[in-house]
């Protein structure tokens, strides 16, 4: 009996053919997720990774309701092309506490896994307002309503408190003074931003809107944006790791 002949018992009978489709998935999906388990770039321990601040989780929300991931993806691939725009890939965790994360698949508009810093304040406002003020021809919608939209914060400490479930390390000092430090961190002459800054190490704590009147959801969105891809320290970084 050739081969090709043996194939038919597979052919012929359903159930031996499931059971044969089983095993070959099986060993397609050991070779696939088995070497993530001890490859070192998808397990190495990033120590200076923290949880979003209640601000950056509000301004987070915001990118998710608005839908800001349909044009934007958040994931700098190991390629030359992407390295030299974007700078350092993606680590695994730097999206370690993005639930869900924010990768994306489509790029109308560039990737913003390292836009922190990237530009200004100022910048950040006038291009949500209206993108073609500072980039003529840009095909982003305007946000304009961000910044005239106040910020429900009453209820931030909840959000801190389904991630805690999940496994986040959020403290019940972090819970308990979560609408504290969402206001705090939006305001510029706040005399306890050291408190949030102690406990969510590197915040930048600012008036990122240009009002300190009011907590806008702009304060929120560009404090998150400001702080995209700023916690990891390259710097200290097995440069070999670096394909450029
Ligand atoms: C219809 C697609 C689209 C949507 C939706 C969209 N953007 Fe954009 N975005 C773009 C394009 C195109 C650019 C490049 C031109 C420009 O800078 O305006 C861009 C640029 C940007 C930049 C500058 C990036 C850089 O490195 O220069 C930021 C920041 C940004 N968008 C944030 C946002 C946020 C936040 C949202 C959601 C509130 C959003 N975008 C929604 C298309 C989009």
């Amino acid at each position: 009996m050739s081969i090709w002949q043996k194939h038919a018992i597979f052919e012929k009978n359903s159930i031996v053919l499931v059971v044969g489709i089983l095993v070959v998935v099986a060993i397609g999906g050991l070779v696939e997720i088995a070497p993530l388990f001890y490859l070192k770039n998808t397990i190495e321990k990033v120590d200076s990774v923290r949880p979003y601040t209640p601000l950056e989780l509000a301004g987070r929300n915001i990118y998710v309701r608005e839908g800001c991931y349909l044009c934007h993806s958040q994931m700098i691939r190991p390629l030359r092309d992407e390295v030299e725009r974007y700078g350092h890939y993606s680590l695994a965790a730097e999206s370690m506490y993005d639930k869900p994360f924010q990768w994306g698949s489509k790029r109308t508009g560039p990737d913003l896994a390292r836009v922190g810093g990237k530009y200004s304040d100022e910048w950040h406002r006038d291009h949500l307002r209206d993108p073609r003020a500072v980039v003529p021809g840009s095909v982003m919608p305007g946000y304009g309503f961000l910044a005239a939209t106040e910020l429900d914060f009453q209820h931030i400490n909840d959000d801190l408190k389904v991630l805690r479930l999940q496994g986040q390390p959020y403290t019940q000092d972090m819970i308990d003074n979560a609408a504290k430090d969402t206001a705090t961190q939006a305001t510029t002459d706040a005399a306890d931003a050291d408190d949030v800054v102690k406990r969510y190490p590197k915040a930048q704590v600012r008036d990122f809107d240009g009002n300190p009147a009011k907590v806008s959801e702009a304060d929120a969105l560009i404090a998150y944006l400001q702080m995209l891809g700023t916690q990891v320290d390259f710097k200290l970084y097995d440069d070999k790791a670096n394909i450029r």
